[in-house]
Order: structure tokens, then C-alpha cells, then sequence
């Protein structure tokens, strides 16, 4: 029997998170019909896809020729092979529509002369299935894109209905002893009041994790909130090891410089002003995909050929750019480096430095972002009453590494298949279901315990130590030596969990409760990153293995899950989906095109 006492709000379907993902499944569900609710821990239009500058990549062909199929090819190769064939397949071929609707709903576009969605190269995305020069792909509102996207979503949802609740904390899902999930119970920060949300669908939206890490372009907010919920729910989280590094966040503090700065002519150049990229990807330069550049760059640093008096870092220019193209195109980044570098774009190039920045890995989805539960006997079975999009899910559509602009056309194609989705498997005449008492009790239990932790470890002391210890042995190269130290210390960090203290024991707007909070998400996605890692003994996409740093088809071809017992992690692995949802003969992909191969730029 708990002491806190909490109101039930009943809806079809709740949305944790107000993302890109978040907001565009809210849209569609409330337009369908669905009492529908957004839960978000932030106002959501300060949710992290407002920081999403370069694009969203959709072949619309606005700037020249471009197919679907090309799209989707240089998404299988950007995964590494590890992307779902099917998940892939459907990204590519709904992106223009999703785009177009986008445009429809009101997102402001930038324009070419003739009033077209403007388009600018993005690494990676390319013509000819590889063969031929790189495509203007990513569509851009400026460098503000998110920014536009998520401001549009969230009126949009309003004008159709859905409800919001605002600054609401996601504490633990409410799943049956059958393993069905029945809600989500939330902590109201502003009052301190308890609130069940019963649904016949919750959809997590949480983000990514990338404030596991010490230096990330992510926000603060990115606190993997969505896979811990799951881990604690007693489901898998998939190829956590996949941890994209940008290659350009400003140097010191890790604020993103969109690719679209390399998209609209900007190069990079080590300490003898040399334009290294040519030497390592001759075809696409710094284009190139960015799990690439971002190792490059780092080969550089470590070979003595970093900038700066530490020659710790990469130059990116700009300054060559004329003034009027980097006022029109890339407003946002001008005044980024100005508050964040001190650098005057137009005259000086940026320091920078590849940062965390995204997630590959999360809640195994299919593509119609139902989360999986997989069993013995069936790895792709669909666990009840919940679906994960955006970040927080894996479709999986970016496999081992996603290209840069892919993130925000998963947020608006995955978001908007699940309301679809939702339309075939909810039953709207049926009553939404009491979640079960234990489970409601169990989740106060856990937040009580928190709340009253006396331990000897501040949440902060213990996040910064989870931080260094991600960002020291689980980088862009890893070793077999660095991947199991650094799990002996995540475990020793988990561990202290237990010996937390918190020294706020109010309800109201308690930050040192909410950290706390989010930090039992992070750190059963820290512990999954590195223990997947550590298993993977292949280099592949964003993990660049030395001991073995070649792919490895025949054994690793595979996602991996990871599974939580308490605080216990282990591993199994699922196949890879290698067929596509169309066949060649009714005009889909010819698989022989996507088969592996060298994965070169
Ligand atoms: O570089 C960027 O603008 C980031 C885009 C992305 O991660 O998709």
C-alpha cells in the first residue's frame, strides 16, 4: 500500500515525449480519431529535435534527378548491412510523402527560384546506387529544420485535439503480469502530484541516451528515459553498441555544426592545412558518411596532425563560403560559433571535434514501431499495448550508422506509421484497460525509494562518472582492452546506484529527484552500450573494433539484444530482416543491388 495517491486520466493512446516523433505520431493518432494524449517532461517545443539543423532527407528530385531506391540504397550501405530491409525500404519510399505533408501542414521550407522545397548534399546520400556524384537530398528549412518541424507538429496537434500534459515526468510503464503494458505512471513537476495515464497504446518517444556520455551535441534532457522504462519492463534493447559521433560538434562544448555546413561547399583541414578527407575518401570527400569522417578526423589527432595548441582538434572552413550563402543557409551555425567558438565564420574556420550525437541502437520496433518482444521461437513477436518511435526506437532503419538527415525523416514517417498502424490494431469500441495495482504500487515503491535514498553518492558525482567512463572506453576506436575495463567500471558505477543520495525530499519542481530518476534510464543504457560492444567482435558502422577491424557477415550480421535481470545484463541476437516488403517484379529494390559488399566513399 503506497502513501501517494494519484489521479487515472483515461485516452486510446498516450505519447511519452513531444519530439519530432512524439508530436508527429500525437498528430496522426488524434487524427484519426483517438482520444489522444502527449505527456512531456519539457514544453514540447523545446523538446531536442529543435536543435535538428541540417534537414530531413527525402528523394524529391527538387535539385536534380533522384529515386527512391537510390535513397534506400545509401541507407543499407550507411547502416553497414545491419539495417532491416524492410524498415529501410518503407523509410525510403514514404519519406516524399511525408515531406510533402509536412510542407502541407505548414513547415516553412527554404525555396529554390522556383518555389521548390530546397534541397542540399548530405554525406552519404548519393545517385546511381553509389555509382554516381553525391544528390542534393535533405530538405531544409535553413539550418533550423527541426526547429520549424516541431513548432508546426505541435500546432497542428492542438488544431486537432490531442491533449497535453506539460513538465510531467514518465516514471515507469504499467505492464500486467501478462506482459501487456496498461500505462504510464507520471510525477506532475510543477505540483508534485501523482498521475496514471491508462491507454490501449502507449507510445514511447523519448529520445536518445546521449547524455550517457561526457560530450554530446544531445540535450540535456537526452537521458534515454523511453529504454529504461523498457529495461525495467523486462524487454530488450538492440545494437546499443552503435553510438554515432558527429564529426562537428564545437570543440569544448560539443554544440552541433550541421553537416549541412559541408553540404553547402565547407571542408575540413588537419594542422598542415591539408584537406585530409581527399586522401580517405577520394569519391565523396568530406561527404563521405559520418562515422567515417569522424574516425578520420580522429586518425588525424592521434597522428600529431590536430589543430590548436593542444593539436587536439580539426579545423572546419567556411570562410571561403560567400557571406550572403552563409546568411541565408546557415544562420543558426554563424551565431553557434560565434557564442560557442568565438570565430567569426566568414573570416575563420571552427574548431571542432567528433561528438556523441545519436543513438543507432534502442527499443526493437517493427516498421510499423510495435515494440518487439522477442522469443525463442520468434524473434520478431510483438509485445502488447506499446510502440517506441524516433530515437528512442531501432526499426531498424540505420543499422550500424545512420546518414546525416535520416534522423528527422524517421521521426515524421516512423511516427506517422504507428497512428496507421494504431488504426488496425486498436479496437475503439473497446474500454481502456484498469492497470493493475501492483504494478502502480511497485512504481511509487521506486520512486519513494529514491526519493528517501541516503546513501553516500550525489546523482551528479555518479552521472559524471558514468559519463567519463562511456566517453573513455566506449569511443569512436575501441579495443578489446578498453571495452572490458570500461565494463568492470560501468559495473562498479551501476553498483553505487545503490548507495544514492538525495537531499531534496520535496515533490515540487525537485531537480535533484528528477536526475536522480534519469539516471536509472541512463545507466541501463550505458551498461547495454558497453556489454554489447564488448561482445561484438567485428568492426562495423559507428563500433570501429582495432582487435578486428573488419566486418564480419558470416558471424555478426546480427542485432543484438540485450536484456535486463535488476541490474544484470545479457545478450542474445536476431537475424538481421533481409527481405524487402515489395518485389523487384512489382517495382521494388533488385536485392542483388543492396547485397553486402566493401563499404567504400
Ligand atoms: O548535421 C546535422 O544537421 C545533423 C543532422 C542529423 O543528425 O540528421
Amino acid at each position: 500500500m503506497s502513501a501517494y495517491s494519484y489521479e487515472v486520466h483515461n485516452y486510446d493512446v498516450v505519447v511519452v515525449g513531444a519530439g519530432g516523433a512524439g508530436l508527429r505520431a500525437t498528430l496522426g493518432m488524434a487524427e484519426q480519431g483517438f482520444s489522444t494524449a502527449c505527456i512531456s517532461k519539457v514544453f514540447p517545443t523545446r523538446s531536442h529535435t529543435v536543435a535538428a539543423q541540417g534537414g530531413i532527407a527525402a528523394s524529391l528530385g527538387n535539385m536534380g534527378p533522384d529515386d527512391w531506391q537510390w535513397h534506400m540504397y545509401d541507407t543499407v550501405k550507411g547502416s553497414d548491412w545491419l539495417g532491416d530491409t524492410d524498415a529501410m525500404e518503407y523509410l525510403a519510399r514514404e519519406a516524399p510523402k511525408a515531406v510533402y505533408e509536412l510542407e502541407h501542414y505548414g513547415v516553412p521550407f527554404s525555396r529554390t527560384e522556383e518555389g521548390a522545397i530546397y534541397q542540399r548534399p548530405f554525406g552519404g546520400h548519393t545517385t546511381e546506387f553509389g555509382e554516381g556524384p553525391p544528390v542534393q537530398r535533405t530538405c531544409a528549412a535553413a539550418d533550423r529544420t527541426g526547429h520549424a518541424i516541431l513548432h508546426t507538429l505541435y500546432g497542428q496537434s492542438l488544431k486537432n485535439n490531442a491533449e497535453f500534459y506539460i513538465e510531467y515526468f514518465a516514471i515507469d510503464l504499467l505492464m500486467s503480469d501478462d506482459g501487456i503494458c496498461q500505462g504510464v505512471l507520471c510525477w506532475k513537476l510543477d505540483d508534485g502530484s501523482m498521475h496514471v495515464f491508462a491507454a490501449k497504446m502507449i507510445v514511447l518517444a523519448t529520445g536518445g541516451y546521449g547524455r550517457a556520455y561526457f560530450s554530446a551535441t544531445s540535450a540535456h534532457t537526452c537521458t534515454g528515459d523511453g529504454g529504461g522504462m523498457i529495461a525495467r519492463a523486462g524487454l530488450p534493447l538492440q545494437d546499443m553498441e552503435f553510438v554515432q559521433f558527429h564529426p562537428t560538434g564545437i570543440y569544448g562544448s560539443g554544440c552541433l555544426i550541421t553537416e549541412g555546413a559541408r553540404g553547402e561547399g565547407g571542408y575540413l583541414t588537419n594542422s598542415e592545412g591539408e584537406r585530409f578527407m581527399e586522401r580517405y575518401a577520394p569519391t565523396y570527400k568530406d561527404l563521405a558518411s559520418r562515422d567515417v569522417v569522424s574516425r578520420c578526423m580522429t586518425l588525424e589527432i592521434r597522428e600529431g596532425r590536430g589543430v590548436g595548441a593542444d593539436s587536439d582538434h580539426i579545423h572546419l572552413h567556411l570562410n571561403h563560403l560567400p557571406p550572403e550563402t552563409l546568411a541565408e543557409r546557415l544562420p543558426g551555425i554563424s551565431e553557434s560559433a560565434r557564442i560557442f567558438a568565438g570565430i567569426d565564420v566568414t573570416r575563420e574556420p571552427i574548431p571542432v571535434l567528433p561528438t556523441v550525437h545519436y543513438n543507432m541502437g534502442g527499443i526493437p520496433t517493427n516498421y510499423w514501431g510495435e515494440v518487439l518482444a522477442p522469443t525463442k521461437s520468434n524473434s520478431n513477436a510483438i509485445a502488447s499495448g506499446i510502440m517506441a518511435v524516433g530515437e528512442a526506437g531501432c526499426a531498424s532503419v540505420h543499422g550500424a550508422n545512420r546518414l546525416g538527415s535520416n534522423s528527422l525523416i524517421d521521426l515524421v514517417v516512423f511516427g506517422r506509421a504507428a497512428a496507421i498502424r494504431a488504426a488496425d490494431v486498436i479496437d475503439r469500441d473497446a474500454s481502456v484497460p484498469a492497470p493493475d495495482k501492483r504494478s502502480i504500487d511497485a512504481t511509487l515503491n521506486r520512486f519513494d525509494g529514491l526519493r528517501y535514498a541516503k546513501g553516500q553518492v550525489p546523482t551528479a558525482h555518479l552521472r559524471l562518472e558514468m559519463q567519463k567512463t562511456m566517453q573513455a572506453d566506449a569511443a569512436v576506436f575501441r579495443t578489446g582492452k578498453t571495452l572490458s575495463d570500461g565494463q568492470k567500471k560501468m559495473e562498479n558505477v551501476a553498483g553505487k546506484l545503490n548507495d544514492l543520495c538525495v537531499t531534496d525530499k520535496s515533490l515540487v519542481w525537485n531537480s535533484d529527484l528528477m536526475e536522480t530518476l534519469e539516471l536509472t534510464n541512463l545507466m541501463p543504457n550505458a551498461i547495454a552500450t558497453i556489454t554489447a560492444a564488448a561482445a561484438r567482435k567485428e568492426s562495423r558502422g559507428a563500433h570501429a573494433h582495432e582487435d578486428y577491424p573488419d566486418r564480419d557477415d558470416k558471424n555478426w550480421r546480427q542485432h543484438s539484444l540485450i536484456w535486463f535481470t535488476g541490474s544484470e545484463a545479457s545478450l542474445s541476437y536476431r537475424g538481421v530482416i533481409t527481405s524487402s516488403l515489395t518485389s523487384h517484379n512489382e517495382g521494388g529494390i533488385d536485392l542483388k543491388k543492396i547485397a553486402p559488399k566493401a563499404r567504400v566513399y
